[in-house]
């Protein structure tokens, strides 16, 4: 998950959609691990009131010698499901791990777990590059308004002109105008064909009632299970589930 903008709901959506991962199936819940890469002002831990461990630190700042161990050591769990990489406890430069680490980490989160789902800072950095060619899916969040357009555009040049898969990008738009606000429906259709993308995800507004489960530290599952915005993101993590299993079943 990528904020086109700041505070455009990235961390939001990459802590509930992780959750509602995990919590899909009752039989054969998959195992889910969030990677919070926003090492400055990674919040994950503060949407699931998680701890920011000491081993976080250690773990980014050489990853040459991880191994499954102290992989798991830096994870904190959220209610016994979901795996969490928060932040380190202080700030620091994004480039404090290369793309080589970057890579380390999903390679590691990729043997032990069957979604890994990334909260990746607003700033584009050199290992940005890394994580959109390792993903299968790269969500970026915007708004309706003219700073998410503009940001949008410069992304998807920025990738052009570097060679780099832009055709990888999903547009998310979150607090998305209702169904039945129709000028608001047109600008968001203005708003694809002038950026020539689509926008395939569409978050409705939960209003205070996100912000106070985020400050809880809760996922809108525990809060809010019937919010509109909970059953939008319930929805995706559906459709990821069942694509995931269908490319394993043909796959044996
Ligand atoms: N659909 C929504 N409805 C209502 N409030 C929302 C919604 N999405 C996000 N918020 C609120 O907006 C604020 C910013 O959300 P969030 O931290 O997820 O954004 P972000 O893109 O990760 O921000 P940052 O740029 O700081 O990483 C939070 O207070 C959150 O509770
Ligand atoms: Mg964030």
């Amino acid at each position: 998950m990528h904020g086109l903008a700041g505070g455009t709901g990235a961390t939001t959506f990459a802590v509930n959609l992780a959750w509602e991962l995990a919590t899909i199936s009752k039989k054969l819940p998959p195992r889910v691990c969030l990677l919070d890469f926003d090492f400055q002002f990674g919040s994950a831990s503060t949407y699931l009131d998680l701890p920011r461990r000491e081993a976080v630190f250690e773990l980014l700042s050489d990853t040459s010698h991880m191994d499954g161990d102290s992989f798991s050591q830096a994870l904190s769990t959220f209610n016994e499901r979901l795996h969490v990489l928060t932040a380190p406890a202080d700030m620091l430069p994004l480039d404090i791990v290369s793309s080589e680490d970057v890579l380390r980490l999903i390679e590691m989160a990729r043997a032990n777990f069957d979604f890994v789902v990334i909260d990746m800072p607003s700033t584009v950095v050199s290992w940005t590059e890394t994580v959109l060619t390792h993903s299968h899916v790269y969500f970026a969040l915007l708004e309706l308004d003219m700073r998410s357009a503009q940001n949008a555009l410069r992304m998807i040049r920025a990738l052009k002109s570097e060679g780099l898969p832009a055709e990888k990008l999903r547009f998310v738009l979150n607090r998305a105008p209702r169904f039945t606000d129709l000028t608001g429906k047109s600008r968001v259709r203005r708003l694809a064909e002038s950026l020539d993308i689509s926008i395939e995800v569409q978050l409705p507004d939960g209003g205070k009632q996100v912000t106070q489960a985020n400050d809880h530290g809760l996922p809108l599952a525990e809060t809010a299970a019937k919010a509109p915005l909970r059953k939008e993101i319930q929805k995706l993590a559906k459709s990821l589930f069942d694509l995931n299993l269908a490319a394993e079943t043909g796959r044996k």
